[in-house]
This record gives C-alpha cells, sequence and structure tokens, in this order.
C-alpha cells in the first residue's frame, strides 16, 4: 500500500506529526515584536468542548473570532487580531517585518466594488452603488482615493458619461474596465444596459464595449479581468436583479463567459457555478480561478417575476474553483473546488504576482496559495467587497467594503497592471 503510494509520487507528512489531543494554546503571538499578528496553531484543529460558531443571516456575518470556545482563553485573540496566521513561514514571507492594517476612510454602508488603481494618476478608482431596494437609487458617482496627499483624500468622482453600479474592474493598455452591473431606460436621462465599459482616466470618458448577448440584456456583469491577448474574462450572476439594479428578470442563465472586443463575439465558458462572482487568471495564463457565491442566492419564480429580494443558504455554495486554460487559451477545463470559505462569501477574488490567491470574504481578505492552501487573513471590522495593490512597488493593499476603506501595507506584491 504505502509503496503504492511512493511509486505514485505522492509525498506524505510523517504520521507522527499528527494532531492529537485539544490544541494548546489555540492561539499566540507568532512573533512578540509584531503586535496584532496572531498565529493560529494547527488550524485549531481540535477545539476544547464546548465550541459553538452561529450560521449568518442575511445582515449579520458571524466571524472567526466570534467562536465561542470559553474554555481557552487565547480564543479571545482572534477578534481584535490584525491579521490571523495559519502558516506561520509563508505568512511571515508574505507580511515581512512591519505589516501594518490601517482603517483609513469610514464610508456608507453601500457596496463598493470594482478598485482600480491608475499608476500614471497615482489614483484609485472605485464604486460605490446601493442597492435600488434601499435609498439613494440610481446614485451615480464613482470615488477615487488621490494617494499623492498626505494623507490620501477621498473624493466623488463622474464619468462622461456616468455609468451605472460598476461592480467590476481592471486596468488594461492605460483604460479601466468596468463591469457595469446595472440596467435601466433611465439612468442620468439615458438608457443604459448591463455590460463592459471603459473608462479613460486621462480624459474621462467611457466607451460601451459590450451591452447584450444576441440582444438579450445581460444579468450583472459582476467582475473582469483582461487576459494578455486582450481577451475580457467575466462572470455574469443574477444578484442586480434580486437587489434591484436592473428593471428587467434575467433573461440569461448565471454563467461565465470570455469576450473578445476585437472580434465583438462572447463565448460562453463556465454553466455549472450557482452564483459566479470573483474572476482571477494567474501570472503564467495557465489558470482560471471563479468563486462561487450562491450561498446568497435570490427569488426566481416565474410566478412572480417581480419579486425582488436576496436569500441566503448557508449550506449552499461560498466556494472558490480552479479551472485550467484549454483549447488554445480560449475555454477552461477541469474544475475543482479549492477553498470553502469559512466566513461569509468569497467575493473579490485576485491573484498576486507570486500565483497566491486573495480572495474578500465577509470582515477580512483570504491568502492561500494557488492551491487553496490556507496561509493567512487580514481582518477588518466591515464586510469588505474587493481590494486593490497600489504604489511604486505594488505593495500597498487597499481594502474597500460596506462601511470602510483601509490600507495595509506588507511584502505581497499585486500584479503590474499598467
Ligand atoms: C470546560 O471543560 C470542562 C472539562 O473538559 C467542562 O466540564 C466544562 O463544561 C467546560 N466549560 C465550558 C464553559 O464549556
Ligand atoms: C441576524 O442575527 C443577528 C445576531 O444573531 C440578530 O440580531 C438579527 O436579528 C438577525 N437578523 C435576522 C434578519 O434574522
Ligand atoms: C476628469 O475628472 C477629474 C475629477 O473630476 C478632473 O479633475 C479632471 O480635470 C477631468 N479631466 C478632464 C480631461 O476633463
Ligand atoms: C440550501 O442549499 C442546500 C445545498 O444546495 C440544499 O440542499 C437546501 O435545500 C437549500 N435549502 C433551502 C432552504 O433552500
Ligand atoms: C492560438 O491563439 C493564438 C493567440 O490568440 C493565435 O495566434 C493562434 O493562431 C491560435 N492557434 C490556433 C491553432 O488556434
Ligand atoms: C471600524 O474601526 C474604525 C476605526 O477604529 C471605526 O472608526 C469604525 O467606526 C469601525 N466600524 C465599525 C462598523 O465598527
Ligand atoms: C520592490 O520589490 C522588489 C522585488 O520584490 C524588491 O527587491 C525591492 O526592494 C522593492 N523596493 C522597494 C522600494 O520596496
Amino acid at each position: 500500500m504505502s509503496s503504492t503510494l511512493l511509486a505514485a509520487g505522492l509525498l506524505c507528512l510523517p504520521l507522527a506529526l499528527a494532531q492529537s489531543g485539544v490544541v494548546k494554546p489555540l492561539v499566540q503571538d507568532c512573533s512578540p515584536n509584531i503586535p496584532g499578528v496572531v498565529c493560529i496553531n494547527k488550524y485549531a484543529s481540535v477545539m476544547p468542548y464546548h465550541f459553538f460558531r452561529n450560521n449568518p443571516n442575511v445582515t449579520t456575518d458571524i466571524t472567526l473570532g466570534q467562536t465561542s470556545v470559553p474554555n481557552d482563553t487565547s480564543w479571545a485573540r482572534v477578534e481584535s487580531a490584525d491579521f490571523l496566521v495559519f502558516d506561520q513561514q509563508k505568512a511571515m514571507q508574505i507580511l515581512g517585518p512591519k505589516p501594518t492594517n490601517e482603517f483609513v476612510f469610514k464610508i456608507s454602508k453601500a457596496v463598493h466594488e470594482a478598485p482600480v488603481y491608475v499608476p500614471a494618476q497615482n489614483k484609485l478608482y472605485m464604486s460605490e452603488h446601493w442597492s435600488q431596494l434601499a435609498p439613494p437609487t440610481g446614485y451615480l458617482p464613482q470615488l477615487v482615493v488621490d494617494l499623492n496627499a498626505n494623507p490620501p483624500t477621498l473624493s466623488e468622482y463622474l464619468s462622461d458619461p456616468p455609468v451605472y453600479a460598476p461592480n467590476g474592474g481592471t486596468f488594461h493598455k492605460g483604460l479601466i474596465y468596468w463591469g457595469a452591473s446595472g440596467g435601466s431606460n433611465s439612468i442620468g436621462g439615458m438608457e443604459q444596459r448591463v455590460g463592459v465599459i471603459t473608462l479613460d482616466p486621462l480624459t474621462n470618458k467611457t466607451n460601451v464595449l459590450l451591452n447584450n448577448y444576441y440582444g438579450h440584456y445581460f444579468n450583472t456583469v459582476d467582475d473582469l479581468v483582461v487576459d494578455a491577448c486582450g481577451d475580457v474574462w467575466f462572470t455574469d450572476p443574477q444578484y442586480s436583479w434580486f437587489t434591484g439594479l436592473t428593471d428587467t428578470p434575467p433573461q440569461l442563465e448565471a454563467a461565465s463567459y470570455r469576450f473578445r472586443p476585437s472580434t465583438g463575439e462572447v463565448s460562453i465558458v463556465d454553466d455549472s457555478i450557482l452564483q459566479p462572482n470573483g474572476i482571477a487568471l494567474s501570472p503564467d495564463g495557465k489558470y482560471v480561478y471563479i468563486s462561487d457565491t450562491g450561498m446568497i442566492d435570490g427569488t426566481l419564480s416565474p410566478e412572480y417575476p417581480n419579486i425582488h429580494g436576496v436569500t441566503l443558504n448557508y449550506t449552499s455554495k461560498r466556494t472558490i474553483y480552479k479551472f485550467d486554460l484549454t483549447d488554445n487559451g480560449t475555454h477552461i477545463t477541469g474544475k475543482r473546488p479549492i477553498w470553502l470559505s469559512q466566513d461569509w462569501v468569497p467575493d473579490g477574488l485576485k491573484v498576486a504576482r507570486n500565483g497566491y490567491v486573495l480572495t474578500g470574504a465577509g470582515k477580512g481578505v483570504d491568502i492561500m496559495d494557488d492551491r487553496g492552501h490556507m496561509i493567512a487573513r487580514v481582518q477588518t471590522n466591515y464586510t469588505v467587497q474587493n481590494f486593490a495593490w497600489t504604489g511604486k512597488n505594488w505593495t500597498d493593499f487597499w481594502i474597500m467594503g460596506q462601511g470602510g476603506v483601509s490600507k495595509v501595507t506588507w511584502n505581497l506584491q499585486g500584479p503590474e497592471l499598467v
């Protein structure tokens, strides 16, 4: 048996290293010199009884630190830590000797998404959008963080023409690419449909690249990424209907696509994910990651076509899948789950320069390697939607979500998007 495994080239950890009995303590300093960074021993794989973590509901997230573990007082350190470390060796390399995690701007409880750094301006663009089920409806401006100012400033930004509810964004060859997630026939006096829109940050002009699938409206265009050939990979879940950002019930299944701006052609690449959300490419162009946030779903009933609303099913999907590129880089195959979110759902999804996968999930950002091996988590006191790297060396890391914008400094470099 063991020789068969060895012949298959499998490397196993010696059994002597297996965890046995309650992990003591569950939590400790990683290094006395770095306050705010705590190590969770052996993933807290055996907690002392009686422990319990409650399920969240639509309005309330229950974080890891809120797990009740009364028989280990060290657990109390989890909730207030800036960083949670699970793989000490790998985490210390990316955190560096002096990681910081600072809350910078208090903002509205609206969704804050689509962060895009424009290196030539040293500015970070992001979107703010309210569910139309909550006021103010039809809010059009985006937000810009000016990193040239000290301290950085936050202001409203209106493109020409304005774009309603960008929900995903990236930078490619001088242009911001937005996944525009809202649609109605009166947006700033004009009709706008869900699609892909570019913004030239030098002129403030926007340009629609895609607004339909053979005449059908897209549902949401939630997140997007541009590959080395200029193709735009995007997810199209059905959230905009559930949250009232579009006036038309879904005409298409939830799916993910690749769009080639040079020809206008859109090709479906995945139809297996309940609600595809974040999408990212590995730096070597070999893999695509897509998150399924089907834990948050909605009402889609032919009998009640006009009912909006979000439902939460804690035992449904909150998973990151990895795929291989195939067919000369035009399609994806080999879907496998690599990470089941321990907190809320994996929303924003990006890959660092070294191939590590990051996701904004609940009140923080998870950092794992390309196989979903959990390394560390940045904690926030608000629900994170997304994040982006900024700065000359792409090592400043801005996080945003419902109620806050924060800045992390560390050694983990983002991709050079220019
Ligand atoms: C702590 O552990 C002891 C013994 O294992 C157990 O009797 C006690 O009920 C536990 N306390 C709590 C609060 O769970
Ligand atoms: C969600 O859970 C929180 C905490 O348990 C509770 O205060 C709140 O009322 C719940 N909300 C709903 C809509 O069930
Ligand atoms: C673009 O918008 C910014 C912010 O509103 C403004 O400062 C800038 O002058 C505008 N650029 C042009 C070319 O209109
Ligand atoms: C929640 O999701 C699970 C897994 O998909 C499913 O079996 C269950 O029926 C769902 N529950 C509800 C209330 O929809
Ligand atoms: C593969 O893709 C490259 C880049 O788009 C293209 O130049 C080449 O012709 C393609 N090869 C085949 C066999 O389709
Ligand atoms: C998060 O922390 C900041 C800074 O301490 C504080 O200003 C803000 O109110 C907090 N937000 C919440 C939702 O607790
Ligand atoms: C920028 O990153 C490179 C490569 O990771 C590193 O060698 C260099 O020291 C960094 N420069 C600064 C100013 O942090």
